[in-house]
């Protein structure tokens, strides 16, 4: 039975199939990928579509819950409420920032050579239609085998009078390794370099400050780490440059006067919801609402210990069963994504014969296995996954 309010105690959820229902058909390990609904998430839509048959928005709340949404995920990032605007993917934050700023010919953007695409191709378009120059910077391996992107590489790409923006997610989808945001946001806000972040692999589940990170911008899906279901995401927007990004499309909600049908005057409402076009994907918020109040409540400091618990349970089993792990794992640097190699089995045929055989669901990035357990996975789901995988003599 759920217990109406989310308790605060991250044990309560762990291993908990009421909490989280996929428990009880396989073991999943791909919150970097798509998550499941928690419960709570799927009641939520369930009681959607419930008013919404019987009632449709008639005393139903929905806008009120929206707002309490609003203040609930700016919280999660230190934002105010002021600077989120809901949006229908990361995607579409990214793209926000690209389409919206005043470029000009011989600007230069900053990202990594191993960015999700969500934030390669919006820098590509700048490029390629204003004339401005993407500087990307390539991954390295190291002694140890990990993948990075040295933080001195990207601050030294970005030493130069023509840099207007830096572009790099919180954590890598690949090799998982999370960028130290704080030391790159100081060196941008320092030379007023506009500085923009992909959330998604991290937002809810890892500490995101963007006051003490000095980010400008930042965009992140609810479908991973968030729990919510795909196409509902938050964006956010610095207060102070809220007047300097033209809204990615314009219609009746943008504006000031939105309930004064009548009377158009468009003038752009001064908080982030100038960036909200029309109507929103409401089953879709109502879903990630009863997700984030859930990852609130258990805070995100446990949270991020639940997964550093997890993902050495992991390192330790793989390690053991000689599987040489990709992801960095330095104190600034680990994060819910493992990425791992066999030095002899074919990858592929290891990923389906775990989805076919065991039940166990991880993904295939970049030609790597890669596991993202979430805070109620099990150390039992964890060593059930070590011992299907095949082993190197
Ligand atoms: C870093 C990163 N950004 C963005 C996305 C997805 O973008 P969107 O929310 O626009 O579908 C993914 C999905 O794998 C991702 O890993």
């Amino acid at each position: 039975m759920l217990i109406p309010t989310p308790p605060t105690d991250l044990a309560h959820y762990i291993g908990n199939a009421d909490e989280f229902p996929i428990l009880g058909a396989c073991d999943f390990f791909n919150h970097a990928g798509v998550s499941p609904l928690p419960r709570r998430g799927g009641e939520a839509l369930r009681r959607f579509a419930d008013q919404y048959e019987r009632r449709a928005y008639l005393d139903s709340g929905f806008y009120r819950q929206v707002e309490d949404l609003r203040r609930s995920a700016a919280a999660l990032i230190n934002a105010g409420p002021d600077e989120i605007a809901f949006v229908k993917n990361t995607s579409e934050g990214i793209a926000t920032v690209a389409a919206g700023l005043d470029w000009r010919a011989g600007d230069r953007i900053v990202t990594t050579a191993v960015e999700y695409p969500a934030n390669m191709y919006p820098w590509m378009d700048v490029a390629k239609r204003h004339g401005v120059e993407l500087v990307t910077v390539p991954e390295i391996t190291r002694d140890d085998g990990s993948r990075v992107v040295p933080l001195k590489d990207i601050l030294a790409a970005a030493d130069h009078w023509r840099t207007r923006l830096v572009a790099v997610s919180h954590v890598e989808y690949a090799s998982g390794q999370r960028h130290g945001l704080a030391a790159v946001g100081q060196f941008c806000r320092d030379r007023q370099i506009l500085f923009c972040v992909d959330a998604i692999q991290s937002m809810g589940v890892l500490p995101l400050d963007v006051r003490a990170m000095n980010i400008d911008f930042l965009s992140a899906d609810g479908h991973k780490w968030l729990l919510g279901p795909e196409g509902a995401g938050v964006f956010f927007c610095r207060r102070e440059l809220l007047p300097t990004l033209r809204p990615l499309s314009i219609g009746w909600l943008n504006v000031i006067n939105d309930q004064d049908y009548g009377h158009y005057d468009l003038t752009l409402k001064p908080d982030a919801r100038r960036f909200e076009c029309g109507t929103h994907n409401m089953p879709g918020l109502l879903a990630l609402k009863a997700s984030v109040d859930m990852l609130s409540a258990i805070g995100t400091p446990a949270i991020a210990a639940r997964l550093k618990h997890l993902t050495d349970h992991a390192i330790a089993g793989l390690t053991a069963k000689g599987y040489p792990i990709i992801s960095p794992r330095q104190s600034d640097e680990w994060s819910g994504i493992l990425s791992f190699t066999s030095p002899t089995h074919d990858h592929q045929q290891i990923w389906r014969t775990l989805r076919t055989q065991h039940n166990t669901e991880l993904a295939l990035r970049e030609g790597r296995l890669r596991i993202s357990a979430h805070l109620y996975n099990t150390d039992e789901q964890i060593d059930r996954l070590i011992d299907h995988l095949p082993g190197h003599s």
